[in-house]
């Protein structure tokens, strides 16, 4: 009888979170945990094995080893790879962004190449950054059937814009509707045109709440949104509880077949006149096939600008990677 199996690969500080949340949400019978360094696979799926006689644990099957686990998995997350690279001489300096693309590069080959080996059913989520070259790469290097894999991409970038839209405005995060879209980074914006709290639009929220916060203009939001990644990693060193989040999340949408509605990185087929040649993240249907429907909702003049300066800095992110 079959079960539904998770395989995580990369068990870092975001590996071993996707692998926390997913033991919780009890969805996955079997989980297994894949890591270059095998100790620590073995010692994050053992620690996570003991767990499962707590009280509120389900008893699921924690193994680690090789890709061989993947033969049989349903879903399979990517967090390999380091999510940054500093200078060792120099470790205050800006991180090394040429080469933690070609390092991730190298890696995600290696994964993609370690998981064909066993399976083109599974569906794929890539976390690992840069994002959006990193799907690219995936996608149409090894012949995985279409939408059998995606990013999670703008995923959590969206719910830090609405959480930036709910605390100017002082309400419920959850009842913002809103995503970013473009490249998961410092490019990414929002789709503010189409920003709404129970159908209000952003733009006349403050005829309806008191704005506790400064955030009319779609340059303010875009930067708010993207510093408060940078928040977070100036503050531990890294990111890994949203983003671990968001790709269980998306598993969770996936394996249940709920035909959810999430910004997710995929490379485009003839959206916004791209065909093949980039992966960005726009609102996506997500069932039992991983991307069922790319949604190109319409964007205003701003939005259509930064999308067009999102392609830009994701395709040069490419050319560094050498696609
Ligand atoms: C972040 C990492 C996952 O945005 O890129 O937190």
């Amino acid at each position: 009888m079959h079960t539904n199996k998770l395989v995580v690969v990369g068990a870092g500080h975001v590996g071993s979170y996707v692998l926390a949340d997913a033991m919780k949400i009890g969805l996955f019978a079997e989980i297994g945990v894949i890591d270059i360094l095998g100790n620590v696979a073995f010692g994050e799926a053992l620690d996570q094995a003991q767990a499962t006689a707590l009280p509120y644990m389900s008893n699921i099957k924690v193994t680690s080893g090789g890709y061989e686990q993947c033969a049989d998995a349903d879903v399979i997350v990517v967090a390999a790879g380091p999510s940054v690279i500093r200078d060792p001489e120099n470790p205050k300096a800006e991180p090394d962004r040429t080469l933690l693309t070609t390092t991730n590069c190298k890696v995600i080959r290696e994964v993609m190449a370690g998981i064909v080996k066993h399976t083109t059913e599974a569906i794929v989520i890539l976390i690992t950054n840069p994002l959006d070259t990193m799907v690219y790469i995936a996608e149409n290097e090894f012949g995985y059937p279409r939408g059998r894999i995606f990013g999670t991409g703008t995923m959590l970038d969206s719910a830090r814009l609405r959480k930036v839209v709910a605390d100017a405005y002082g309400i419920d995060p959850k009842s913002v509707t809103g995503f970013m879209m473009g490249e998961h980074g410092s490019t990414a914006f929002p789709v503010l045109s189409h920003v709404n709290v129970a159908g209000i639009p952003f733009a006349e929220l403050d005829r309806h709440f008191e704005a506790l916060g400064d955030i009319r203009s779609p340059e303010t939001v875009k930067a708010r949104v993207i510093s408060a990644a940078y928040d977070v990693f100036n503050g531990k060193g890294w990111t890994n509880a949203g983003v671990a989040q968001s790709a269980v999340t998306m598993a969770r949408a996936v394996l249940l077949d709920e035909r959810s509605v999430f910004p997710a990185c995929t490379t485009l087929r003839g959206q916004y006149g791209h065909d093949g040649d980039v992966a960005l993240s726009m609102p996506c249907l997500l069932g039992r096939e991983g991307i069922v429907k790319q949604l190109p909702v319409g964007l205003n003049a701003w939005e259509a600008e930064k999308l067009a300066e999102s392609i830009a800095f994701i395709q040069a992110t490419m050319r560094d990677a050498g696609t």
